[in-house]
């Protein structure tokens, strides 16, 4: 098949990680007999030093054209004034705005062969597979706000209708089917109305899939069973903010942050796929960064943009089998040592494909 896929490298070691997310996508057309057209446009903080811009004009428009965007990381300490009026961060906010990709899939999975890298009993680790839908283009991140600059006042808003709740949900139900049949979905309507209205609404839903279990659980207590029983968890239903929260303390069950992908879909075929882990100023341009959290994402791409499955679980295979031959970058490597760069990484991850 033929596809057009935009890569926004962004900061710090988004380049980086980007650059062999791109190797890998070319590695499978080149194996499958597919051809993808690769275009590079700026994102983030190297947007705003060139253009003025997070988002420029003409990276929106090659976005329009691609049948999928493959996204590193943006922001760094250049541009985090909390006073300056544009901000790297504004770009990823109004990239999944403009395309409405309300759904955002970040699948977690602890590997065997990592379980001695995380602070958690391996026993614990056992079975951890769940997937996060986390709602990306309303609640708290796009409600309302006033800033005061250095004044003495802000706020934001937490705001939710039913059919921006509803049609999340439907992903997670949809998603439970192919896998255990199992929601969590994740609140705080003991406090909250836009999550009293998102538990009435989550519960509406479910009578449409009468197959699949839902449990409520409000956020507070979900990041504590999230630690202390991870395996049971299937599919985690969330808002923006929770989501984003919730998942980041999850990337600990998979080892590092460095390990988790994710996929932000709409109506559509059309999705943007990026690492969940940040630039990691600290340690950009040293070759250190993991690739896996993007070339993972990259096997998102292939299933969900351009219904490439057995491509997207032959990369997800290849990932795993050099996790297995003991391939390590720094941030999950047991002894000094024993980390290889982020480009030999993918290497060993080539060399599953071939
Ligand atoms: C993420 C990130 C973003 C978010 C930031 C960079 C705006 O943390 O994708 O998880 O909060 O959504
Ligand atoms: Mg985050």
């Amino acid at each position: 098949m033929h596809a057009t896929i935009v890569t926004l490298p962004g900061d710090g070691i988004g380049p980086e990680v980007i650059a062999e997310g791109a190797r890998v996508l070319r590695a499978v057309a080149a194996r499958w007999g597919h051809s993808f057209s690769f275009e590079e446009a700026l994102m983030g903080g190297c947007a705003i030093d060139a253009a003025g811009d997070p988002l420029p004009d003409e990276t929106l428009a090659a976005c329009e054209r691609a049948d999928a965007v493959l996204l590193g990381a943006v922001g760094g300490p250049q541009w985090s004034d909390p006073t300056a009026p544009v901000r790297p961060e504004q770009g990823l906010l109004r990239l999944r705005g403009h395309f409405d990709l309300f759904a955002n899939l970040r699948p977690v999975r602890a590997y065997p062969a990592l379980a001695r890298h995380t602070p958690l009993r391996a026993d614990l680790l056992d079975g951890v597979d769940m997937l996060f839908v986390r709602e990306l283009t309303s609640g708290i991140y796009f409600g309302q706000r006033q800033e005061q600059g250095d004044g003495d006042d802000a706020w934001d808003t937490m705001y939710y209708s039913v059919p921006q709740v509803a049609r999340v949900a439907r992903v997670a139900f949809a998603a439970a089917r192919g896998r255990r049949g199992q929601v969590t979905s994740v609140d705080k309507a003991n406090v909250l109305a836009a999550m009293r209205l998102w538990r009435r609404t989550v519960s509406g839903v479910a009578a449409d899939y009468p197959d699949v279990t839902l449990e409520h659980a409000l956020v507070d207590a979900c990041a504590m069973h999230l630690l202390r029983n991870p395996a049971r968890f299937d599919v985690l239903l969330a808002g923006n903010m929770f989501g984003d929260i919730l998942s980041d303390e999850a990337s600990v069950l998979a080892g590092s942050l460095g390990m988790l992908p994710s996929a932000s879909l709409g109506t559509g075929t059309f999705g943007v796929y990026e690492p969940i882990h940040g630039s990691a100023p600290d340690i950009a341009g040293q070759g250190l960064a993991n690739p896996t959290a993007t070339i993972l994402s990259a096997a998102l791409l292939l299933r969900h943009s351009l219904g490439l499955e057995a491509e997207a679980r032959a990369v997800e295979t290849a990932v795993e089998a050099a996790l297995d031959a003991g391939a390590r970058t720094a941030d999950i490597a047991a002894a000094p040592g024993e980390a290889i760069s982020t480009s030999a990484f993918t290497d060993r991850v080539l060399d599953g494909l071939a």
